[in-house]
């Protein structure tokens, strides 16, 4: 699959089969991945992976309380989003947001079935297999943003082995419960857990795509000359 397919394929994939995902595929996509980029090399990345039957404890383990703890869970371990979020961020989130519910027929005021849906990020959306990506405490905006760079490289890894993904920051929600179940060091933090699976392309979830803002909105151009060589 050519780079440019996987970036154009990749969306955050909300429903998936029950087929699973070998674990010599998470193997090589873990390993290949591990060749993005980072601040002097440091790899900050850290990664549990999950399949079979810890993952159906820990969610069984985590299923009976939604009813009384969700949205917020146990509280989250670093601030998702700046507060307040302004314009125009918190536009992108909103419509993000209309549009997954819309997909699914759930009503702005239907509260009870908003977060049923959320919950569904605490059972991977049915995947048969999730990451759970860690980080060392120490590690600042730029061991951050070489994570980032990670995880987008795994989710298009995915794609060249047919499968698809959703990065989750949901999780930091149940960051103890989690850190606590995959034995995280003390030191390390959970940043996000990656569902990876073949998708279901019939669920309407999956049925939409984000918008993005136009290339003249976030991008400026100085000092090229003449048309680009078609490569
Ligand atoms: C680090 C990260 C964390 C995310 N966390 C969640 C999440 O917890 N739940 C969810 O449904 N989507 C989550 N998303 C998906 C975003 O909502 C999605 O990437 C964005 O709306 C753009 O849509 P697309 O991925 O389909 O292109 C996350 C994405 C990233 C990159």
């Amino acid at each position: 699959m050519d780079v440019r397919d996987a970036v154009a394929s990749r969306y955050s994939c909300r429903a998936f089969l029950p087929h699973p995902v070998p674990e010599h595929v998470v193997r090589a996509i873990l390993e290949q991945a591990a060749r993005a980029p980072s601040g002097g090399n440091l790899q900050p990345w850290r990664v549990v992976a999950l399949a079979g039957e810890p993952l159906e404890e820990l969610k069984a383990m985590l299923r009976p309380r939604f009813a009384t703890e969700l949205p917020r869970g146990e509280g989250a371990e670093y601030q998702v989003y700046p507060s307040p979020l302004d314009a125009p961020y918190r536009s992108r989130r909103f419509s993000v947001g209309e549009a997954l519910y819309r997909s699914i027929g759930v009503a702005r005021e239907d509260r009870a079935a908003r977060i049923r849906q959320y919950a569904r990020n605490y059972l991977f959306f049915d995947a048969p297999a999730a990451l759970f990506c860690s980080i060392e405490r120490g590690m600042g905006p730029p061991q951050w943003s070489d994570l980032g760079g990670f995880v987008q490289t795994v989710m298009l890894l995915a794609r060249a082995y047919g499968l698809h993904s959703c990065a989750q920051e949901a999780w930091t929600n149940w960051h103890k419960t989690v850190s606590r179940f995959i034995g995280l060091p003390a030191e390390e933090l959970l940043f996000c857990a990656i569902a990876i699976g073949y998708a279901d392309a019939h669920a309407p979830i999956n049925g939409w795509r984000s918008p993005r803002e136009s290339l003249a909105a976030f991008a400026t151009f100085r000092g090229f000359s003449g048309p680009a060589p078609h490569s």
